[in-house]
């Protein structure tokens, strides 16, 4: 066995759209037990987590030490996703780094930081391109690897890099919520001829489990993930294919697309708990105008060919995606794709909880 094999994981986000796929398949065959970090342990998320088996709560905040150093001492593994759209990237990137040094100081042999693009950098450091969520995890991440050069026998590291949910692209309160217009389901993003590195949440759950069963060839690694490009046109074309019902894409000017219903929170801080005094903290808007640039201007690839030999079955394109949901929220009694998105099954739910709070809650 190697050195680096745990059992028993600290897992950091894990009530979140990310954490949940993430921790239902650590512990789906009682292979790792898990140790998840939340608010508020009484929440429905987090007592939703109980019912997988092999998951206990602790209550607190990644914004505390003693709440990080008591996660990590009891466990051998960590999985560390920093939610930035509470704290803020520059605060993210704090919290980030202590989580991996207290992390190696109590003893966790094996930690994987849930990573996104350092897409200014992939951009050359254009700033059209700066997206303070991505490139605040997207540095630590390289930080991250660039210490485990030195510290890889100790504790073992491997970044986990995605993309935008697809799910997102169906769920209320997400930057990429559909409308239902005179009968046609309709994305207005500024998305030009671009495409978005989707990423489906289940796969997630592979991917993670995958590099803690495989910690050798995990360790220093930053495994990029996605199901495709996908466009949204294609998106359109796929969501008509697989329910029978009209669907488009208009390509939107950022000022309209902010202008929206994303009107409200375009000049708050991304992070709802960033202080807007502060000058380093990105609006919404601003956050996010870099977010679709990158995708309009395909700055960011993924290795398709790598993906397929870890994860052979993975879902692979849109369409496949979307036929899969629309069996799965038949059968769980959720509705068809088509009723999902009438606007008022979809404001019942929102994948993120950051949108189920509605921006709120404590640091
Ligand atoms: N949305 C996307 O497509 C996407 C894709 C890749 C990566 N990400 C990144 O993932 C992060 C958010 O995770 P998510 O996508 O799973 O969002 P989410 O569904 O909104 O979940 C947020 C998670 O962060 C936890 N959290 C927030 N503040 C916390 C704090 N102070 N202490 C401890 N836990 C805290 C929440 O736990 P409790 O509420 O239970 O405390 C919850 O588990 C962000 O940094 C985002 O940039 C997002």
């Amino acid at each position: 066995m190697s050195t680096n094999s745990v059992s028993r994981i600290f897992v950091i986000g894990a009530t979140g759209a990310q954490g949940i796929p993430v921790v239902r398949s650590l512990v789906s065959d009682g292979r790792y037990t898990v140790l998840a970090l939340s608010r508020d342990a009484q929440s429905t998320r987090a007592k939703s987590l109980l019912d997988f088996g092999g998951v206990s709560i602790l209550e607190g905040t990644f914004a505390d030490e003693a709440v990080l150093r008591e996660g990590f001492r009891t466990c051998d593994g960590a999985f560390v996703n920093i939610d930035g759209f509470n704290s803020g990237e520059r605060t993210e990137m704090y919290w980030a780094i202590r989580c991996y040094e207290i992390a190696l100081e109590e003893g966790i042999r094996f930690f994987i930081y849930g990573n996104l693009d350092y897409t200014v950098k992939k951009a050359g450091y254009d700033s059209r391109f700066r997206t303070g969520h991505y490139d605040g995890k997207g540095r630590i991440g390289e930080w991250i690897l660039w210490q485990n050069e030195t510290n890889r026998d100790r504790m073992g590291a491997a970044l986990f890099t995605t993309g935008p949910y697809m799910e997102m692209a169906l769920s209320s309160r997400t930057p990429m919520t559909p409308t239902v217009e005179d009968g046609i389901v309709t994305w207005r993003v500024p998305l030009g001829e671009g495409a978005v590195v989707h990423v489906a949440l289940e796969d997630c759950g592979y991917y993670v489990r995958w590099l803690f069963d495989n910690p050798e060839r995990a360790n220093g690694m930053n495994l990029e993930v996605a199901l495709e490009h996908v466009k949204y046109a294609d998106l359109a074309a796929a969501f008509e294919k697989v329910t029978g019902h009209s669907a488009q894409y208009i390509d939107t000017p950022l000022d309209d697309y902010f202008g929206g219903r994303l009107k409200m929170v375009a000049d708050q801080p991304a992070g709802y708990n960033a202080d807007p005094r502060d000058k380093s903290t990105m609006s919404f808007r601003d956050n996010f105008t870099g977010f679709w640039n990158q995708w309009k201007y395909n700055i960011i690839a993924r290795d398709y060919d790598l993906l397929d030999e870890i994860h052979p079955t993975r879902i692979k394109n849109v369409e496949q995606w979307l036929r899969r949901e629309d069996e799965l929220g038949k059968k769980d009694g959720r509705g068809s794709l088509w009723e999902r998105v009438q606007p008022e099954n979809l404001q019942r739910h929102s994948i993120l909880k950051v949108g189920e709070d509605m921006r709120q809650g404590k640091l």
